[in-house]
């Protein structure tokens, strides 16, 4: 056990995710989480989700959702700590202790800050502050936090986090240093490709902003629907068509598998109509999703089994962090 890299990551709820979240990030962390000698923590940032989201009810059936579509993807909470972020309130107080040692110039450098006074500039505002909260600002330290908490090694994260870990870096490093001491683990990104950047129903990146999305857990009939309005090319159904310059085979190939994906290549180059070939993706992606859009909707009906779902992992996650906290409160002097 000792020898075991912690992996950690967190993810912010965001509302019903869509296809591309599956493949882009919830498959790919389940993967990571069953790989040998790791000891893996997952939560949700449901702090985090503070920052924009102020409508009580909305933040509250925000974070059953992610929570549901973990657990019905497969998360396993025997071998995954998984927990809300706000049951842990060590992290908190850990937040405090790191904005002792954060450097302001550090935040006033951190991506979503700067994206925000650029959006403000443009917009010709006076106040280039304007609509920034504490929260927003000061949010990488909640995440260094999060991460520091767990003496996580390893972080995987996408291209848009790694600046976060980096500064997480940095304050672990400042703290140790001011010390001399080697209490919190320095953690180190790991880039998860952005996968393949799944393709929405009009060929851009699938995404929310868009409106071109494949909700997850969609039943049947909307499926059906919308992989019927996918883009296609304009050639009759007995043309034969270019696997590698389809959307609807791109998708193919995410769900299906491979004796299946070599079979509809067949057909592409032999002729198949688009309503076939949209059919057979519609059948691979329903056969994959079945079982956990049940299981999803069964946690949904059931919150309070999702509630216990994630007390299991919290009570293990608090155990963790308290003791951590313990020894950086003796550390920098505050131990009573
Ligand atoms: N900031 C991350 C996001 O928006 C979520 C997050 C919060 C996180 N704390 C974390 C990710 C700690 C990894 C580690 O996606």
């Amino acid at each position: 056990m000792s020898s075991s890299k912690i992996v950690l990551t967190g993810v912010k709820p965001t509302g019903q995710p869509h296809i591309g979240n599956y493949l882009g990030a919830i498959r790919p962390a389940l993967a990571m989480a069953k790989e040998p000698n790791t000891r893996s923590f997952f939560f949700i940032a449901d702090y985090h989700s503070l920052i924009n989201t102020h409508d009580a009810k909305v933040l509250n059936e925000m974070v059953y959702e992610v929570a549901a579509t973990w657990l019905a993807c497969g998360l396993d909470v025997k071998s995954t700590v998984f927990y809300r972020q706000s049951d842990v309130p060590e992290v908190f107080e850990l937040n405090w202790i790191l904005s002792c040692f954060s450097a302001k110039g550090l935040m006033n450098r951190a991506h979503a800050y700067k994206a925000k006074l650029a959006e403000n500039q443009e917009a010709g505002k006076e106040d280039l502050d304007f609509g920034v909260s504490m929260g927003l600002f000061s949010y990488p330290i909640l995440m260094a936090a999060d991460i520091l908490m767990f003496g996580t090694h390893k972080v995987p994260v996408g291209e848009d986090q790694i600046q976060h870990v980096e500064i997480a870096r940095d304050i672990a490093q400042k703290l140790n240093r001011t010390y001399n001491s080697e209490v919190l683990v320095v953690p180190e990104s790991v880039l998860q490709k952005e996968s393949k950047l799944v393709p929405g129903l009009d060929g851009r990146k699938m995404s929310k902003s868009y409106g071109n999305t494949i909700p997850l857990f969609s039943d049947e009939k909307v499926l059906r629907k919308l992989v019927m309005k996918i883009k296609t090319d304009s050639s009759g159904p007995d043309e034969p068509k270019d696997p590698d310059k389809s959307l609807v085979f791109d998708l193919f190939k995410e769900f299906a598998r491979p004796e299946q994906i070599a079979e509809l290549r067949q057909s592409y180059l032999s002729g198949i109509s688009w309503g076939n070939a949209k059919e057979a993706l519609f059948q691979a992606i329903n056969s994959r999703l079945k079982g956990p859009r049940e299981r999803y909707n069964e946690l949904m009906a059931h919150p309070e089994e999702i509630d216990r779902l994630l007390r299991i992992g919290g009570d293990e996650a608090r155990e963790i962090a308290s003791q951590r906290l313990k020894d950086v409160r003796k550390i920098i002097g505050l131990e009573h």
